[in-house]
């Protein structure tokens, strides 16, 4: 992980690991509405993080970066409202669109991210030497 992206992508996978247990078992709404808002708390500062150091590094990628971190959230927050409302909305199936959805973020766009950086870091390391 470059050590710009701070945040920790494990923490956002371990989280939709305990959700994704925590409905496969039928838990309760309550414990289903906690890993989620924690989920949504990480995602909200991790994407935020990420959005400024593309503005900082002006990231070419940037308004793809930035529309796939906004259409993530809007399935989040759709979540939240039905869980607020007592309904249960995720089905297996539905867990396991969102886990496709952000490990692909996470390995594909956020990896390019990364690389970009890695390789702005080269860059100026040559133009020092
Ligand atoms: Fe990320
Ligand atoms: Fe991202």
């Amino acid at each position: 992980m470059h050590p710009l992206l701070e945040k920790d992508h494990q923490q956002l996978i371990d989280l939709i690991d305990a959700l994704d247990k925590c409905v496969l078992k039928g838990n309760s709404i309550n414990q289903a509405t906690k890993y989620l808002d924690a989920f949504v708390t990480l995602a909200e500062d991790e994407f935020k993080n990420e959005e400024r150091i593309m503005e900082a590094y002006k990231y070419p990628e940037i308004i793809d970066h930035k529309k796939e971190h906004v259409r993530l959230l809007e399935q989040l927050h759709t979540l939240q409202s039905q869980l607020s409302k007592g309904q249960t909305p995720f089905g297996k199936d539905y867990m396991q669109l969102l886990r496709n959805w952000l490990e692909t973020h996470l390995l594909d766009t956020d990896n390019r991210l990364e690389e970009f950086l890695y390789q702005i870091n080269a860059d100026s390391d040559k133009k020092n030497r």
